[in-house]
Protein backbone atom coordinates (compact mmCIF):
# COMPACT_ATOMS: atom_id res chain seq x y z
CA UNK A 1 0.00 0.00 0.00
CA UNK A 2 1.02 3.70 -0.78
CA UNK A 3 -0.20 7.13 -0.05
CA UNK A 4 1.38 10.84 -0.27
CA UNK A 5 -0.02 11.16 3.72
CA UNK A 6 -0.07 8.15 6.36
CA UNK A 7 -2.16 10.35 9.08
CA UNK A 8 -1.71 8.38 12.45
CA UNK A 9 -5.19 8.96 14.62
CA UNK A 10 -8.57 9.55 14.40
CA UNK A 11 -8.72 12.46 16.70
CA UNK A 12 -9.43 16.48 15.86
CA UNK A 13 -6.08 16.72 14.66
CA UNK A 14 -5.82 13.88 12.18
CA UNK A 15 -9.62 14.14 10.96
CA UNK A 16 -8.76 17.45 10.41
CA UNK A 17 -5.58 17.34 8.61
CA UNK A 18 -7.48 14.41 6.11
CA UNK A 19 -10.52 16.66 5.15
CA UNK A 20 -8.34 19.50 3.96
CA UNK A 21 -6.02 17.31 2.01
CA UNK A 22 -9.26 15.78 0.50
CA UNK A 23 -10.47 18.89 -0.15
CA UNK A 24 -7.00 20.11 -1.87
CA UNK A 25 -6.66 16.79 -3.53
CA UNK A 26 -4.15 15.45 -1.44
CA UNK A 27 -4.47 11.61 -1.11
CA UNK A 28 -4.10 10.31 2.64
CA UNK A 29 -5.36 7.22 4.62
CA UNK A 30 -5.96 7.45 8.13
CA UNK A 31 -4.91 4.69 10.78
CA UNK A 32 -7.33 4.81 14.02
CA UNK A 33 -5.65 1.61 17.15
CA UNK A 34 -9.48 2.31 18.56
CA UNK A 35 -13.03 1.53 17.32
CA UNK A 36 -15.00 4.30 15.41
CA UNK A 37 -17.81 3.98 18.23
CA UNK A 38 -14.51 4.04 21.29
CA UNK A 39 -13.79 7.33 19.01
CA UNK A 40 -17.29 8.75 19.07
CA UNK A 41 -18.14 8.35 22.67
CA UNK A 42 -14.67 9.69 24.35
CA UNK A 43 -15.93 12.43 26.42
CA UNK A 44 -13.52 15.00 26.03
CA UNK A 45 -13.77 18.93 26.56
CA UNK A 46 -16.21 21.11 23.99
CA UNK A 47 -15.32 24.66 23.32
CA UNK A 48 -14.46 25.50 19.82
CA UNK A 49 -13.25 28.76 18.99
CA UNK A 50 -14.54 31.01 16.58
CA UNK A 51 -11.91 30.03 13.78
CA UNK A 52 -12.53 26.64 14.68
CA UNK A 53 -16.03 27.20 13.82
CA UNK A 54 -15.01 29.34 10.58
CA UNK A 55 -12.68 26.67 9.30
CA UNK A 56 -15.50 23.95 9.51
CA UNK A 57 -18.18 26.30 8.25
CA UNK A 58 -15.47 26.81 4.86
CA UNK A 59 -14.93 22.90 4.58
CA UNK A 60 -18.86 22.84 4.75
CA UNK A 61 -19.49 21.21 8.11
CA UNK A 62 -21.02 23.68 9.97
CA UNK A 63 -24.47 23.02 10.01
CA UNK A 64 -24.97 20.28 12.87
CA UNK A 65 -22.52 22.90 15.19
CA UNK A 66 -24.54 25.32 14.33
CA UNK A 67 -27.50 23.59 15.30
CA UNK A 68 -26.61 21.73 18.30
CA UNK A 69 -23.75 24.00 19.47
CA UNK A 70 -24.51 26.80 22.27
CA UNK A 71 -23.25 30.09 21.57
CA UNK A 72 -21.07 32.22 24.10
CA UNK A 73 -20.43 35.42 24.63
CA UNK A 74 -17.84 34.95 27.32
CA UNK A 75 -18.12 33.22 30.81
CA UNK A 76 -18.61 33.43 34.30
CA UNK A 77 -16.42 34.10 37.21
CA UNK A 78 -16.88 33.66 40.71
CA UNK A 79 -14.20 34.75 43.84
CA UNK A 80 -15.58 35.90 47.00
CA UNK A 81 -19.03 35.11 46.33
CA UNK A 82 -19.70 37.48 44.14
CA UNK A 83 -20.27 35.93 40.08
CA UNK A 84 -19.45 38.53 37.14
CA UNK A 85 -19.84 37.66 33.57
CA UNK A 86 -16.94 38.40 31.39
CA UNK A 87 -18.24 39.47 27.94
CA UNK A 88 -15.33 38.48 25.19
CA UNK A 89 -17.97 39.10 22.49
CA UNK A 90 -19.12 43.47 22.85
CA UNK A 91 -14.79 43.70 22.59
CA UNK A 92 -13.71 41.48 20.62
CA UNK A 93 -16.67 39.55 18.43
CA UNK A 94 -17.05 36.27 17.50
CA UNK A 95 -18.11 33.40 20.31
CA UNK A 96 -17.25 30.26 21.58
CA UNK A 97 -19.21 27.29 20.78
CA UNK A 98 -19.71 24.89 23.34
CA UNK A 99 -20.15 21.74 21.33
CA UNK A 100 -18.58 18.04 22.27
CA UNK A 101 -15.23 16.98 20.86
CA UNK A 102 -16.89 13.95 19.85
CA UNK A 103 -18.96 15.11 18.12
CA UNK A 104 -16.94 17.36 15.84
CA UNK A 105 -15.18 13.75 15.62
CA UNK A 106 -18.65 12.30 14.27
CA UNK A 107 -19.03 14.94 11.83
CA UNK A 108 -15.60 14.50 10.40
CA UNK A 109 -15.68 10.87 10.32
CA UNK A 110 -19.16 10.44 9.07
CA UNK A 111 -18.01 12.65 6.41
CA UNK A 112 -14.92 11.21 5.35
CA UNK A 113 -16.87 7.72 5.25
CA UNK A 114 -19.64 9.34 2.85
CA UNK A 115 -17.31 10.03 0.37
CA UNK A 116 -15.52 6.66 0.04
CA UNK A 117 -11.94 7.90 1.54
CA UNK A 118 -10.09 5.60 3.41
CA UNK A 119 -10.23 5.88 7.45
CA UNK A 120 -9.56 2.37 8.93
CA UNK A 121 -10.27 1.86 12.71
CA UNK A 122 -8.90 -0.44 14.66
CA UNK A 123 -5.44 0.14 12.90
CA UNK A 124 -2.59 0.29 15.26
CA UNK A 125 0.82 1.76 14.02
CA UNK A 126 3.13 0.05 15.78
CA UNK A 127 6.40 1.81 13.89
CA UNK A 128 7.62 4.16 11.70
CA UNK A 129 10.14 4.72 9.62
CA UNK A 130 11.21 8.53 8.96
CA UNK A 131 13.88 8.59 6.03
CA UNK A 132 15.37 11.27 4.25
CA UNK A 133 13.80 10.07 1.06
CA UNK A 134 10.66 8.94 2.49
CA UNK A 135 8.72 7.00 5.02
CA UNK A 136 7.09 3.92 5.95
CA UNK A 137 4.74 2.99 8.61
CA UNK A 138 3.60 -0.45 10.09
CA UNK A 139 0.15 -1.08 10.69
CA UNK A 140 -1.45 -3.72 12.39
CA UNK A 141 -5.31 -4.40 11.52
CA UNK A 142 -7.36 -7.61 12.41
CA UNK A 143 -4.29 -9.62 13.06
CA UNK A 144 -2.60 -9.07 9.80
CA UNK A 145 0.72 -6.41 9.78
CA UNK A 146 1.54 -5.02 6.53
CA UNK A 147 3.47 -1.76 5.68
CA UNK A 148 2.16 1.42 4.21
CA UNK A 149 5.14 3.55 2.10
CA UNK A 150 4.39 7.50 2.34
CA UNK A 151 5.95 10.46 1.62
CA UNK A 152 4.96 12.11 4.69
CA UNK A 153 3.90 10.67 7.94
CA UNK A 154 1.78 12.90 10.40
CA UNK A 155 1.55 12.07 13.81
CA UNK A 156 -1.94 13.02 15.34
CA UNK A 157 -1.74 10.18 17.78
CA UNK A 158 -1.80 12.50 21.62
CA UNK A 159 0.69 12.86 23.89
CA UNK A 160 0.99 8.52 24.43
CA UNK A 161 1.48 7.72 20.38
CA UNK A 162 4.46 6.21 18.60
CA UNK A 163 4.92 9.63 16.73
CA UNK A 164 7.19 11.75 18.83
CA UNK A 165 9.69 8.56 19.39
CA UNK A 166 9.59 8.96 15.28
CA UNK A 167 12.16 12.19 16.28
CA UNK A 168 15.06 11.38 17.82
CA UNK A 169 15.44 12.30 21.41
CA UNK A 170 18.52 14.23 20.92
CA UNK A 171 17.17 16.64 18.46
CA UNK A 172 14.06 17.66 20.70
CA UNK A 173 13.47 20.37 22.45
CA UNK A 174 10.60 19.37 25.14
CA UNK A 175 9.39 21.50 28.07
CA UNK A 176 7.14 20.73 30.45
CA UNK A 177 5.53 20.94 33.73
CA UNK A 178 3.15 18.96 35.64
CA UNK A 179 0.54 19.91 38.13
CA UNK A 180 0.23 19.20 41.28
CA UNK A 181 -3.24 18.70 40.75
CA UNK A 182 -6.13 16.75 38.56
CA UNK A 183 -9.53 17.66 37.57
CA UNK A 184 -12.59 14.98 38.74
CA UNK A 185 -15.22 15.73 35.58
CA UNK A 186 -18.88 14.47 35.50
CA UNK A 187 -21.37 14.58 32.83
CA UNK A 188 -24.86 15.13 34.65
CA UNK A 189 -28.75 15.14 33.91
CA UNK A 190 -29.06 18.75 35.77
CA UNK A 191 -29.65 22.34 34.22
CA UNK A 192 -27.43 24.63 33.85
CA UNK A 193 -26.23 27.25 36.88
CA UNK A 194 -25.62 29.73 34.75
CA UNK A 195 -26.43 30.53 30.92
CA UNK A 196 -22.74 30.49 30.22
CA UNK A 197 -19.77 28.31 31.65
CA UNK A 198 -18.55 29.28 34.95
CA UNK A 199 -15.01 28.91 36.58
CA UNK A 200 -15.44 29.34 40.97
CA UNK A 201 -12.00 30.25 42.48
CA UNK A 202 -12.61 29.20 45.58
CA UNK A 203 -10.63 28.40 48.87
CA UNK A 204 -11.16 24.65 48.68
CA UNK A 205 -9.71 25.11 45.36
CA UNK A 206 -11.46 25.94 41.55
CA UNK A 207 -14.92 24.34 40.54
CA UNK A 208 -16.41 24.60 36.53
CA UNK A 209 -19.70 24.33 35.51
CA UNK A 210 -19.69 23.85 31.81
CA UNK A 211 -22.91 22.48 29.85
CA UNK A 212 -23.54 19.91 27.31
CA UNK A 213 -27.35 20.65 26.45
CA UNK A 214 -30.58 22.57 28.27
CA UNK A 215 -30.26 19.68 30.60
CA UNK A 216 -26.85 18.24 30.81
CA UNK A 217 -24.05 19.64 32.98
CA UNK A 218 -20.47 19.14 32.29
CA UNK A 219 -19.01 20.21 35.45
CA UNK A 220 -15.10 19.56 36.95
CA UNK A 221 -13.51 19.99 40.56
CA UNK A 222 -10.03 20.50 40.96
CA UNK A 223 -8.48 17.54 43.27
CA UNK A 224 -5.42 16.60 43.97
CA UNK A 225 -3.27 14.84 41.70
CA UNK A 226 -2.99 11.45 43.23
CA UNK A 227 -6.94 11.16 44.09
CA UNK A 228 -8.91 8.08 44.00
CA UNK A 229 -11.93 8.53 41.97
CA UNK A 230 -13.51 6.16 43.79
CA UNK A 231 -13.37 8.14 47.04
CA UNK A 232 -15.67 10.25 45.15
CA UNK A 233 -19.60 9.49 45.86
CA UNK A 234 -22.32 11.71 43.82
CA UNK A 235 -23.21 13.43 47.22
CA UNK A 236 -19.56 14.33 47.93
CA UNK A 237 -18.93 15.41 44.08
CA UNK A 238 -22.39 17.47 45.00
CA UNK A 239 -21.13 18.96 47.79
CA UNK A 240 -18.17 20.29 46.76
CA UNK A 241 -19.33 22.01 43.78
CA UNK A 242 -22.24 23.37 45.96
CA UNK A 243 -19.86 24.89 48.55
CA UNK A 244 -17.41 26.24 45.76
CA UNK A 245 -19.87 27.46 43.62
CA UNK A 246 -21.90 29.43 46.52
CA UNK A 247 -22.59 32.66 45.05
CA UNK A 248 -24.72 35.10 43.52
CA UNK A 249 -25.41 33.81 40.72
CA UNK A 250 -25.13 29.62 41.96
CA UNK A 251 -27.64 29.24 44.63
CA UNK A 252 -29.61 26.96 42.39
CA UNK A 253 -27.32 24.20 42.00
CA UNK A 254 -29.52 20.98 40.78
CA UNK A 255 -28.16 18.16 42.11
CA UNK A 256 -28.93 15.16 39.37
CA UNK A 257 -27.74 11.56 38.07
CA UNK A 258 -24.18 11.21 37.07
CA UNK A 259 -23.72 9.40 34.27
CA UNK A 260 -20.20 9.87 33.46
CA UNK A 261 -16.81 10.65 35.31
CA UNK A 262 -13.29 10.60 34.89
CA UNK A 263 -10.27 12.43 36.34
CA UNK A 264 -7.33 14.39 33.87
CA UNK A 265 -4.42 15.31 34.90
CA UNK A 266 -2.71 18.86 34.56
CA UNK A 267 0.43 19.43 32.34
CA UNK A 268 1.68 22.05 30.29
CA UNK A 269 3.81 20.28 27.52
CA UNK A 270 5.62 21.67 23.97
CA UNK A 271 7.59 19.58 21.65
CA UNK A 272 9.38 22.56 19.70
CA UNK A 273 10.22 20.09 17.43
CA UNK A 274 7.05 19.70 15.54
CA UNK A 275 8.94 17.99 12.67
CA UNK A 276 11.71 15.69 11.65
CA UNK A 277 12.77 14.26 8.35
CA UNK A 278 8.98 13.01 6.93
CA UNK A 279 7.32 13.07 10.40
CA UNK A 280 4.93 15.81 11.62
CA UNK A 281 3.50 16.44 14.75
CA UNK A 282 0.22 17.62 15.69
CA UNK A 283 -2.97 18.02 18.37
CA UNK A 284 -1.46 16.49 21.89
CA UNK A 285 1.36 14.71 20.11
CA UNK A 286 3.29 17.88 20.16
CA UNK A 287 1.89 20.01 22.76
CA UNK A 288 -0.41 20.05 25.49
CA UNK A 289 -2.29 23.09 27.82
CA UNK A 290 -4.07 22.29 31.12
CA UNK A 291 -7.53 22.17 30.49
CA UNK A 292 -8.58 25.80 31.61
CA UNK A 293 -9.60 27.22 29.33
CA UNK A 294 -10.49 24.15 26.73
CA UNK A 295 -7.62 25.32 23.94
CA UNK A 296 -6.59 21.66 23.10
CA UNK A 297 -9.05 21.17 20.26
CA UNK A 298 -8.39 24.35 19.17
CA UNK A 299 -4.81 23.81 18.79
CA UNK A 300 -5.09 20.81 17.05
CA UNK A 301 -7.26 21.99 14.56
CA UNK A 302 -4.80 24.86 14.00
CA UNK A 303 -2.17 22.90 13.46
CA UNK A 304 -4.16 20.83 10.94
CA UNK A 305 -4.56 23.69 8.61
CA UNK A 306 -0.81 24.95 8.76
CA UNK A 307 0.29 21.57 7.81
CA UNK A 308 -2.74 21.17 5.54
CA UNK A 309 -1.01 24.00 3.64
CA UNK A 310 2.32 23.19 3.49
CA UNK A 311 1.33 19.52 2.00
CA UNK A 312 -0.52 21.01 -0.37
CA UNK A 313 1.90 24.10 -1.21
CA UNK A 314 4.91 20.86 -1.97
CA UNK A 315 2.82 18.59 -3.50
CA UNK A 316 0.60 21.25 -6.33
CA UNK A 317 2.89 23.81 -6.15
CA UNK A 318 6.14 22.12 -5.80
CA UNK A 319 7.10 24.54 -2.68
CA UNK A 320 8.98 22.89 0.33
CA UNK A 321 9.08 26.49 1.84
CA UNK A 322 5.71 25.85 3.80
CA UNK A 323 6.80 22.47 5.00
CA UNK A 324 10.24 23.16 5.88
CA UNK A 325 8.33 26.18 8.13
CA UNK A 326 5.96 24.13 9.32
CA UNK A 327 7.06 24.25 13.53
CA UNK A 328 8.30 28.00 13.06
CA UNK A 329 4.79 28.80 11.72
CA UNK A 330 2.43 26.91 14.83
CA UNK A 331 4.52 27.98 17.32
CA UNK A 332 4.00 31.15 18.67
CA UNK A 333 0.19 30.59 18.54
CA UNK A 334 1.10 27.57 20.36
CA UNK A 335 2.99 29.58 22.54
CA UNK A 336 0.12 32.45 23.16
CA UNK A 337 -2.01 29.41 23.53
CA UNK A 338 -0.03 27.72 26.82
CA UNK A 339 0.22 31.28 28.19
CA UNK A 340 -3.71 31.99 28.09
CA UNK A 341 -4.34 28.13 29.90
CA UNK A 342 -1.32 28.79 32.30
CA UNK A 343 -2.28 32.00 33.47
CA UNK A 344 -6.11 30.80 33.50
CA UNK A 345 -4.93 27.77 35.30
CA UNK A 346 -2.79 29.77 37.84
CA UNK A 347 -5.47 32.22 39.20
CA UNK A 348 -8.16 30.31 39.01
CA UNK A 349 -6.89 26.93 40.88
CA UNK A 350 -5.34 27.14 44.74
CA UNK A 351 -2.11 25.61 43.96
CA UNK A 352 -0.78 26.78 46.86
CA UNK A 353 -1.33 27.77 50.32
CA UNK A 354 0.85 30.90 50.01
CA UNK A 355 -1.33 34.22 50.43
CA UNK A 356 0.52 36.63 48.68
CA UNK A 357 -0.69 34.10 45.62
CA UNK A 358 -3.84 34.30 46.51
CA UNK A 359 -4.26 37.95 47.01
CA UNK A 360 -2.23 38.38 43.93
CA UNK A 361 -4.75 35.92 42.04
CA UNK A 362 -7.87 38.18 44.02
CA UNK A 363 -5.84 41.13 42.01
CA UNK A 364 -5.53 39.80 38.86
CA UNK A 365 -9.09 38.32 38.76
CA UNK A 366 -10.63 41.90 39.77
CA UNK A 367 -8.66 43.50 37.02
CA UNK A 368 -10.49 40.97 34.45
CA UNK A 369 -13.69 42.24 36.07
CA UNK A 370 -12.79 46.09 36.13
CA UNK A 371 -10.44 46.65 33.44
CA UNK A 372 -12.10 46.31 29.61
CA UNK A 373 -8.33 46.15 28.64
CA UNK A 374 -7.60 43.08 30.32
CA UNK A 375 -10.83 41.34 29.48
CA UNK A 376 -9.84 42.58 26.01
CA UNK A 377 -6.60 40.64 25.94
CA UNK A 378 -7.81 37.67 27.52
CA UNK A 379 -10.89 37.42 24.87
CA UNK A 380 -9.05 37.72 22.26
CA UNK A 381 -7.55 34.18 23.23
CA UNK A 382 -10.44 32.55 24.90
CA UNK A 383 -12.32 33.59 21.29
CA UNK A 384 -9.25 32.37 19.71
CA UNK A 385 -6.51 34.29 17.97
CA UNK A 386 -6.62 33.78 14.04
CA UNK A 387 -4.96 30.67 12.57
CA UNK A 388 -1.35 31.00 11.16
CA UNK A 389 -2.20 30.77 7.66
CA UNK A 390 -5.40 29.77 5.41
CA UNK A 391 -5.59 25.83 4.90
CA UNK A 392 -5.80 26.58 1.01
CA UNK A 393 -2.57 26.92 -0.88
CA UNK A 394 -2.89 29.41 -3.70
CA UNK A 395 0.12 29.22 -6.40
CA UNK A 396 1.19 32.65 -6.11
N1 LIG B 1 -1.96 3.98 15.93
C1 LIG B 1 -3.16 4.48 15.54
N2 LIG B 1 -3.84 5.42 16.26
C2 LIG B 1 -3.29 5.85 17.40
C3 LIG B 1 -2.04 5.39 17.86
C4 LIG B 1 -1.37 4.41 17.08
N3 LIG B 1 -0.20 3.91 17.44
N4 LIG B 1 -1.75 6.00 19.04
C5 LIG B 1 -2.77 6.82 19.31
N5 LIG B 1 -3.71 6.75 18.34
C6 LIG B 1 -4.99 7.49 18.27
C7 LIG B 1 -5.77 7.52 19.56
O1 LIG B 1 -6.55 6.35 19.73
C8 LIG B 1 -6.63 8.76 19.37
O2 LIG B 1 -7.89 8.46 18.80
O3 LIG B 1 -4.70 8.84 18.01
C9 LIG B 1 -5.85 9.61 18.38
C10 LIG B 1 -5.38 10.91 18.99
O4 LIG B 1 -6.50 11.75 19.12
P1 LIG B 1 -6.65 12.83 20.30
O5 LIG B 1 -6.16 12.26 21.56
O6 LIG B 1 -8.05 13.32 20.24
O7 LIG B 1 -5.60 13.98 19.91
P2 LIG B 1 -5.67 15.23 18.91
O8 LIG B 1 -6.32 14.87 17.62
O9 LIG B 1 -4.30 15.79 18.94
O10 LIG B 1 -6.67 16.23 19.60
C11 LIG B 1 -6.32 16.97 20.73
O11 LIG B 1 -7.71 15.81 22.21
O12 LIG B 1 -6.70 15.06 24.18
C12 LIG B 1 -7.64 15.90 23.61
O13 LIG B 1 -7.96 17.66 25.01
C13 LIG B 1 -7.23 17.24 23.94
O14 LIG B 1 -8.82 18.43 22.88
C14 LIG B 1 -7.52 17.97 22.72
C15 LIG B 1 -7.51 17.06 21.60
C1 LIG C 1 -15.90 21.88 28.97
O1 LIG C 1 -17.05 22.26 28.71
O2 LIG C 1 -15.56 20.69 28.82
C2 LIG C 1 -14.89 22.84 29.46
C3 LIG C 1 -15.26 24.14 29.74
C4 LIG C 1 -14.33 25.04 30.21
C5 LIG C 1 -13.02 24.63 30.38
C6 LIG C 1 -12.64 23.35 30.09
C7 LIG C 1 -13.58 22.45 29.61
O3 LIG C 1 -12.12 25.51 30.83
Amino acid sequence: MRTKVAIIGAGPAGLTLAKLLDLQGVDCIVFEQRSRDYVEQRTRAGILEQPTVDLMAEVGLVDRIHAEGIKHDGFYVTFDEATHHLDFNALVGGHATVYAQQELVKDLVSDRLANGLPLMFEADVTAIENRVDGASVTVRHEGRTFEVEADFVACCDGYHGVGRAAIPAESRTEIEQTYPVAWLGILARTTPVTPEGMYCAHENGLSVHSMRGARITRQYLQVPADTDLADWSDNRIWDELAVRSAGASADGLERGEIFDRSMAPLRSYVNETMQHRRVFLLGDAAHIVPPTGAKGLNLAVSDATVLAHGLAAHFLGNDRRWLDDYSATCLPRIWQAQLFSATLTATLHRLTDDPLQWRLNRARLQSWVTSEAQRRALGEVYLGLPFPVGWQYAAS
